[in-house]
């Protein structure tokens, strides 16, 4: 075994151990045996058909609610569109699955077995669940490439990262990533070389390097050309072949060219929910929102 393997296990285990404790006094016996099990990325448990699930999750910010009593279903390799007007309380909801924020009460699990609510950020993005913000966050100064190797070092120690180097497995992998985010013909590019859409690309396959298996993206297409927006929208798709998406965003031609499920937020809930031409037939959402 190398030395990164044997200390990305014994990063394992102790984060296994740590959420032991966490747990601390748990309802019952079983869970918190689950809870040791669940620590190794790729075994989110979704035999229940459901790889996150929110119910009545409620968070208020100075007596302001800005989530309110919010339930939400995705399945396995789903791709869900959420749309709603400014101040919906979309990016705070992926705050609370990505643990950025506390919610009041509710629940929200990961897969049956995985309760966020239990994890801290940096433990929720280990599970498996990558985050995409609405602006870039490339290195500039650094190759595609090299960005996107830098995504499998990170939360490696100092030591693990200078001994870092690719296995084959990581360079197949790097090798897809390149393929899918349609960066092949740049990987030697530095970073802050590439157009706004190709920088949005290269975070997405950053964050595929680390095969999460639920992927959050808030607004991904605003400052994209037409193009570059259809293009992202195939990617999402592509994407959604092999794990779930959830993807916040306005632009309605790229919600329509999505072409999947949606999910109307207003006033932090559930407004209305299913296909696109299903909800802008909606007489509520066409008041909140569209007709505006
Ligand atoms: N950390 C925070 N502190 C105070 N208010 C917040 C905070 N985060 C979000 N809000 C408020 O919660 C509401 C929902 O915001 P947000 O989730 O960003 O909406 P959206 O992403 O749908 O535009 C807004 O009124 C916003 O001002
Ligand atoms: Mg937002």
């Amino acid at each position: 075994m190398t030395p990164d393997l044997m200390e990305a296990g014994a990063e394992r285990a102790a984060r296994a151990k740590g959420m032991h404790h966490a747990g601390g006094s748990t309802e019952s016996g079983g869970r918190s045996a689950d809870f040791g099990r669940i620590a190794t990325p790729g075994e989110v448990d979704v035999t229940h058909g459901r790889i996150l699930y929110l119910e009545d999750v409620s968070v208020s910010f100075d007596g302001f609610k800005a989530i309110n009593k919010l339930s939400l279903d995705i399945a396995p390799g789903e791709l869900r569109c959420i749309i709603g007007p400014n101040g919906a309380g979309k990016t705070t909801m992926m705050d609370i699955i990505t643990g950025k924020t506390r919610p009041d009460e509710g629940t929200v699990f990961f897969g049956s077995t995985i309760d966020l609510l239990r994890h801290r950020e940096a433990d929720i993005a280990q599970l498996g669940i990558g985050r995409k913000f609405q602006k870039p966050t490339v290195f500039e100064h650094l190759t595609v490439f090299e960005n996107l190797e830098l995504a499998l070092k990170t939360n490696k120690g100092v030591r693990a990262s200078m001994l870092f180097r690719l296995d084959s497995a990581q360079s197949d992998r790097l090798a897809e990533v390149l393929h899918t985010i349609h960066l092949s013909d740049s990987v030697s590019r530095l970073a802050g070389n590439l157009s706004h859409g190709q920088k949005q690309w290269l975070e997405i396959g950053m964050l595929l390097m680390q095969e999460p298996d639920l992927l959050l993206v808030d607004e991904p297409v605003a400052g994209m050309t037409d193009a570059e927006t259809e293009r992202t929208a195939e990617l999402l798709r592509h994407i959604a072949q092999t794990r779930s998406v959830i993807v916040v965003e306005h632009d309605m031609e790229f919600v329509r060219a999505l072409g999947v499920k949606v999910t109307v937020l207003h006033e932090g809930s559930v407004l209305s929910e299913g296909s696109l031409e299903k909800v802008q037939a909606d007489q509520k959402v066409i008041e909140v929102y569209l007709g505006r």
